[in-house]
């Protein structure tokens, strides 16, 4: 059964972490489905993992949505967020919720994600009033990085940490139901996760957060662009594909592939057609 937005925000009460991952495909949000994983994200990070850019700024609200059609479709059970681009929200109020409607109309999507503090709170509450709901994102929010000096740990210092804590408070009050934060110090998560009555969904930011998110690319080892900190592999496939894929070539070209039980058999002597 699909779990509801409800039952998402009433874990924290309940002391249950959540366990949330990335899915960009039907194969993927089928396999993930299957586990114990209460939230995919259609993330933007699929501008870096599956369509080959080198930051998350380029994907569009068309690219995010043939990916979130597609994890729908893979997991029809699973309560699944689509991450809003950059300039999908960006542009005024009413593209954010035309945007937003989107992701749950066309894309099958429960609810959004969405970059920005402060100043991303008056789009947060108009979408959340129309009915979208909205995870924001504080921290390190890579749509932005270069503002921020790159992908690096935020709010290490009193001043920075003071802001984020504001920025989480905010987030709530305009009505979002959850806070991703990325790449804290795991104290600082812990503060704001105290303070806030909304779940905290950290990646890089400690264990204290009420719940953890990963990119599945990374946790599974098929992403070897680079590897941050905070992730730990619990698999290596990168390795078991290459493997996997140069037996193949090897035995295709050695003629060792396919063998007889790979093949269709017939007891026709099909050489006759040569002689019509
Ligand atoms: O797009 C993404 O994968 C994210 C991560 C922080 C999980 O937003």
């Amino acid at each position: 059964m699909r779990k509801t937005l409800a039952e998402i925000k009433a874990m924290k009460a309940q002391g249950k972490k959540i366990s949330m991952l990335t899915a960009y495909d039907a194969s993927m949000s089928r396999m993930l489905s299957s586990c114990d994983v209460d939230v995919l994200l259609v993330g933007d990070s699929l501008g870096m993992v599956m369509l080959g850019y080198d930051s998350t700024v380029p994907v569009t609200m068309d690219e995010m949505l043939h990916h979130a059609k597609a994890v729908r479709r893979g997991a029809p059970e699973a309560f699944i967020l689509g991450d809003m681009p950059f300039g999908a929200y960006h542009t005024g109020r009413s593209d954010a919720i035309a945007n937003g409607v989107r992701f749950l109309k066309e894309g099958g999507c429960d609810g959004v994600k969405l970059e920005g503090g402060v100043e991303m709170c008056g789009v947060v509450r108009a979408m959340v009033d129309v009915g979208v709901p909205v995870m924001g994102h504080i921290g390190l929010t890579p749509q932005t990085a270069s503002q921020l000096g790159g992908y690096k740990v935020q709010g290490k210092g009193l001043d920075d940490a003071r802001k984020l804590l504001v920025e989480a408070r905010a987030l709530e009050e305009a009505g979002a139901f959850g806070l991703l934060i990325e790449c804290i110090p795991d104290k600082l998560a812990q503060v704001i996760t105290e303070t806030i009555n909304i779940p905290t969904v950290g990646i890089g930011a400690g264990i204290h957060c009420d719940g953890q998110v990963l990119v599945t690319h990374d946790l599974l080892g098929m992403f070897d662009k680079f590897t941050p900190k905070f992730v730990k592999k619990y698999a290596d496939l990168s390795l078991g594909i290459k493997q996997g894929v140069q037996q193949f070539a090897s035995e295709v070209k050695e003629g060792s592939y396919p063998a007889i039980e790979h093949s269709f058999t017939s007891e026709v002597d099909y050489r006759d057609l040569l002689n019509e």
